[in-house]
C-alpha cells in the first residue's frame, strides 16, 4: 500500500490521488484537495525532549521552465518546489531562512498550528518580514498534529514564483493508526501556473486589474507528463498510468497528467487521459459531505474541550463571513463583509504585544455581512479565548471559494446551495464531521464549520485564492485573553524581528 498525499497551494479544486490498489483507477475519485489537511489532535503529554530537526534555507532567483518557457522562479537550496519538510508529532522544526531575494519575504507554514505561538506564523499579521540579505530562524512545534501539510511564501505574491514545498508530519511510533504502514509516502504539490512572472503579475494586481486565466498547472513543479513516480507493481498490469488533475468550476477547464510509472512498466503512457468528473455542484455537496471521520477505526482524534465530541458542545458565538468582489477607487479588490484587508505598518500580533496604538482597531470588521460597498481597512475581529464559534462562510457569488484559518483545525458541519438561515442548523453533521484547516463554498453556496478557539493568538482567515488574498479577502482573528500565563501563549520570540512601529523595542533578554 502507498498512501497518497495531495497539496495544493492555491484554491484549486484537484483530485485525490488514489495510489496502489487500484493504482488502474487513476482518474476515480475527485475532491477538494484540501481534505488531506486534516490535523487531528493527539492531547499527549509532551516532554521537553522532543526532538530538534534543524534546516538550513537559502532563498534565492532561478530560472525554472515548468511550461517550457523560462522564467525567474524562487527557488530554495536550488530546488523548485522547495525541500520536504519531514517530522514526527511534536518535533521542534529550527529553519533558518536567509532571503537572497532583492525583496522581504516570509514563509508561512499551511495547516501547522503553532500552538501559543502566532508570532511563528509568517504572515505580514504576525511576523515582520527578513529583510533582503538577512536571515531568520523560525523555531515551530508541530505539537499534537499528523498530516500533510505545506508551507510557502506568504507576502509580495512569491508564491506565483515558487518558495513552496511539502511538510509531513508522521505519527509517533506509540500511536497507532488505522492502516498497514506504506511501502513508500510521495508528496505530490498541485497549483494553477501563469508564465508570468511574479513581479509582473503583483504589477496587474497593484494596477487594480483582476488576473488572467492561469496558463496551466503544474505537478511538483512540473507541466504535462513531467512528474513521473516509480512504485513497485501491485495488482495491476506493469504499465505506466495517467495521474490527472483538473480544474472545477472553471471556463476553460484546465487539465494536466503525471506519470505513475510500474517500475516492471512494459509501456509508457499513451492515448487521451480519461475526462474528469461531474462539474455539477449537487453532486460534488454529496461527495463533500460524504467525506466523514470513521468513529469505529483506532487512531488519534480531535478532542474539542476534552470531550471528543464536537458536536455536543453549545456554540457561543456566530460569525458569518461572505466574500464578494468589487472596485474601490477605481480598482479590483476583493472583501469579506465589505471590508477589503489592507496590511498595516506593524504586524498586529507585535502590536497586541507591544500595546502599540493605531495600527489597527478592534472590530474593524462586523461578524455578519454589513450589506454596504466595499471599503478598505486593516480588519481584525476580537475573540474570546476558549469561545466555540460557528463560522458560516457565505458565497453569493458563482465562483468556487477556498477558505483557510491558520491556528487551528476546525470541524466542517455543514454546506449547501442557496442561503444560510438558522434553519440550516437542522441539517448540519454533529457527529463525524473531518477536522481540517482549509475548506470550499461551493457557488451560491454556504459552508459552516465549529471551531473550538483554543489557541490564543493573531490568526488569519483568508481565501486561498491568491489574487484574491492579495486584494483584500481576509481578515485577522485575535483570539484574545487578558491572562499572560505561558500556558496560555509564549513570549515574544528572542530573534523575532522588529519593524513598522515596533522597531526599536526588545523582545526579550537572550
Ligand atoms: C545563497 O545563495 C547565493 C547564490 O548562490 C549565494 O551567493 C549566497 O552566498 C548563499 N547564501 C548562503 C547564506 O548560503
Ligand atoms: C542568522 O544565521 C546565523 C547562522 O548563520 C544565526 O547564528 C543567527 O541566529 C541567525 N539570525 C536569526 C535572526 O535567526
Ligand atoms: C518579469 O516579467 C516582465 C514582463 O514580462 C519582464 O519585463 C521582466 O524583465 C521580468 N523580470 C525578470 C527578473 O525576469
Ligand atoms: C471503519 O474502520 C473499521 C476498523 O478499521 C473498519 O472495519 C471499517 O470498514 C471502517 N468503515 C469504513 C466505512 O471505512
Ligand atoms: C447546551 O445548551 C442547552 C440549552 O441551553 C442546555 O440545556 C445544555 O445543558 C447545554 N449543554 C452543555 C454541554 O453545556
Amino acid at each position: 500500500m502507498i498512501r497518497s498525499r495531495l497539496l495544493c497551494k492555491d484554491n484549486d479544486i484537484c483530485y485525490r490521488v488514489p495510489v496502489g490498489n487500484n493504482a488502474a483507477k487513476l482518474s476515480g475519485t475527485s475532491a477538494v484537495c484540501t481534505l488531506l489537511c486534516v490535523a487531528v489532535s493527539l492531547f499527549a503529554i509532551v516532554g521537553a525532549d522532543d526532538p530538534y530537526r534543524f534546516f538550513n534555507w537559502n532563498v534565492t532567483y532561478g530560472d525554472i521552465y515548468p511550461l517550457g518557457v523560462r522564467q525567474r522562479g524562487i527557488l530554495i537550496n536550488g530546488q523548485f518546489p522547495g525541500p520536504d519538510i519531514h517530522s514526527v508529532t511534536n518535533d521542534n522544526l529550527i529553519i533558518n531562512v536567509f532571503n537572497s531575494l532583492d525583496e522581504p519575504f516570509l514563509l508561512s507554514w499551511n495547516g501547522i498550528q503553532n500552538r501559543r505561538n502566532s508570532f511563528e506564523d509568517g504572515v505580514y499579521g504576525t511576523t515582520c518580514p527578513i529583510p533582503p540579505g538577512r536571515n531568520f530562524t523560525y523555531i515551530l512545534q508541530v505539537k499534537d498534529q499528523i498530516g500533510s501539510f505545506y508551507y510557502f511564501p506568504s507576502l509580495g505574491f512569491h508564491k506565483a514564483a515558487g518558495g513552496f514545498g511539502g511538510i509531513r508530519i508522521l505519527s509517533r511510533p506509540q500511536i497507532p493508526v488505522p492502516f498497514p504502514d506504506p511501502d513508500g509516502d510521495y508528496t505530490i504539490l498541485v497549483g494553477d501556473w501563469y508564465k508570468s512572472n511574479h513581479t509582473a503579475l503583483r504589477a496587474h494586481l497593484d494596477r487594480g486589474k483582476k488576473l488572467p486565466f492561469p496558463d496551466g498547472i503544474l505537478i511538483n513543479g512540473r507541466g504535462p507528463n513531467g512528474y513521473a513516480l516509480t512504485v513497485e507493481q501491485a495488482d495491476q498490469p506493469g504499465l505506466d498510468y495517467y495521474i490527472v488533475v483538473s480544474s472545477r468550476f472553471t471556463t476553460p477547464i484546465l487539465t494536466t497528467t503525471g506519470v505513475l510509472h510500474y517500475s516492471n512498466s512494459a509501456g509508457r503512457v499513451s492515448g487521451p487521459p480519461p475526462g474528469g468528473p461531474t462539474i455539477q455542484i449537487d453532486w460534488s455537496l454529496n461527495q463533500a459531505r460524504s467525506i466523514r471521520t470513521n468513529l469505529t477505526a483506532s487512531g488519534p482524534r480531535p478532542n474539542p474541550q476534552g470531550s471528543y465530541h464536537y458536536g455536543m458542545i453549545n456554540t457561543t458565538r456566530t460569525i458569518r463571513l461572505a466574500s464578494s468582489a468589487g472596485q474601490v477607487n477605481g480598482k479590483q479588490r476583493y472583501a469579506v463583509n465589505s471590508v477589503s484587508f489592507v496590511a498595516p505598518d506593524t504586524p498586529l500580533k507585535l502590536a497586541d504585544y507591544f500595546k502599540i496604538q493605531g495600527v489597527f482597531r478592534e472590530n474593524s470588521i462586523s461578524d455578519k455581512p454589513y450589506g454596504g460597498g466595499i471599503y478598505l481597512d486593516t480588519s481584525v475581529l476580537t475573540v474570546d479565548y476558549r469561545a466555540f464559534v460557528e463560522i458560516v462562510f457565505e458565497n453569493n457569488e458563482n465562483i468556487v471559494q477556498s477558505w483557510h484559518l491558520n491556528g487551528y483545525s476546525f470541524f466542517v458541519v455543514g454546506m449547501d446551495g442557496g442561503q444560510w438561515t438558522t434553519n440550516s442548523r437542522n441539517q448540519y453533521n454533529l457527529r463525524d464531521a473531518v477536522a481540517r484547516c482549509t475548506t470550499q463554498v461551493y457557488p451560491k453556496s454556504w459552508t459552516a464549520i465549529y471551531v473550538p478557539l483554543d489557541n490564543v493568538g493573531m490568526w488569519n482567515i483568508r481565501s486561498e485564492f491568491w489574487a484574491r488574498q492579495y486584494l483584500g479577502q481576509q481578515l485577522y482573528l485575535r483570539v484574545y485573553t487578558t491572562s499572560t500565563s505561558l500556558r496560555d501563549e509564549f513570549p515574544i520570540p528572542k530573534n523575532a524581528l522588529l519593524c513598522g512601529k515596533a522597531s526599536g523595542r526588545s523582545t526579550r533578554p537572550l
